[in-house]
């Protein structure tokens, strides 16, 4: 084998050993958050998107849907379009429309999963002039192949939107936009979609509705280990917590223990204890501010071209150029 070829572990064999290492943690129990999307709880993550409390995706798109027209006059042409995670594909129609007035389109969505994939071409698939290839790969790898695909003068436009940057423990952020900068050549761009601060009250409502949606979604995790793994957690007996870290800007999300409790997990071949009120971790939502950001383009080697908030949910649209 290659020196540092990256063996490539089947992925069910790979949730086995997260699950085991993150419940077996002494400390803070955790679970990845990227297991949160399976079928169902991308189907709830949609409905999420359309609660009145998460105005966070409406935000984005409000801002692509008006501002898409001038975001790309500051992308030079002709321009090659690579997104990191699509998602539905929904936010990014506005976006290859604006360039197509102008040139025909290849589009690039990068997405672990076929089904994220599908679900992107069959979105956009109706616009003209736009030939979309999926790339099924890890965000980096999958631009590394984008980018090498390239003939020369063309220019390379990431997207990266729904501020799933904010996703990112507290450094690994920067860490990121780093490595894609070193992907891309000096003047390619890079349109990055970030939340940003805004009162508590706010926040914790977003990620805590009151038809308890987020909670099924969160919830959802712990019924995908039963039921790919054949683990036995009682729903029931766990809850939803959101909370606002002060000292992070940072929503954490957690499952709580209502009690102690055993929770076997079979095809991991392990059984994990529960304090009552012990949580599980599952993701944290960074909240940024204005100034923060400025920082973050100059630290990871990018300058500021342009951004775009909107008025009715603090939200950036942020236009960088690699330098
Ligand atoms: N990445 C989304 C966000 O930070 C995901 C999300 C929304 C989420 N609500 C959640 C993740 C609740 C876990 C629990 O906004």
């Amino acid at each position: 084998m290659a020196p540092c070829a990256k063996v490539s572990i089947d992925p069910v064999a790979q949730f086995v050993s997260d699950v085991r290492t993150g419940l077996c943690k002494k400390g803070q129990k955790e679970l990845p958050s990227k297991y949160l999307y399976d079928p169902l709880g991308f189907a709830l993550f949609e409905v999420i998107t359309q609660l009145p409390e998460y105005g966070l995706t409406r935000a984005d798109e409000r801002l692509l849907r008006r501002h898409a027209t001038e975001i790309v006059r500051h992308v030079p042409s002709p321009a090659l379009v690579s997104e990191l995670g699509s998602g539905s594909g929904r936010k990014t129609r506005w976006i290859l429309s604006a360039l197509c007035e102008r040139e025909p389109v290849s589009y690039y969505p990068i997405e672990l999963s076929r089904a994220a994939l599908e679900s992107c071409e069959s979105e956009l698939g109706d616009v003209e002039c736009v030939s979309i290839v999926g790339v099924e790969r890890e965000y980096l790898d999958g631009l590394r192949e984008v980018a090498a695909l390239r003939a020369d003068g063309v220019h390379l436009l990431v997207l990266f939107l729904g501020s799933t940057i904010g996703n990112f423990d507290s450094g690994a952020d920067a860490r990121f936009l780093s490595e894609v900068r070193s992907v891309l050549a000096p003047g390619d761009s890079l349109l990055l979609g970030i939340d940003l601060w805004k009162p508590p009250e706010r926040m914790l409502e977003a990620y805590d509705d009151p038809q308890g949606v987020t909670a099924a979604f969160n919830l959802n995790l712990l019924g995908r280990i039963n039921r790919e793994l054949d683990g036995d957690f009682d729903l029931r007996q766990f809850e939803h917590v959101a909370r606002f870290n002060e000292a992070t800007s940072s929503i954490e999300m957690h499952l709580r223990s209502k009690r102690r409790q055993v929770v076997n997990v079979r095809r991991s071949g392990f059984a994990a204890t529960f304090a009552a009120g012990e949580t599980i971790w599952t993701e944290s939502s960074h909240k940024y501010t204005r100034r923060e950001i400025a920082e973050l383009a100059v630290a990871c080697d990018f300058r500021v071209e342009g951004q775009w908030v909107d008025d009715e949910w603090p939200f950036a649209e942020n236009l960088w150029v690699a330098v």
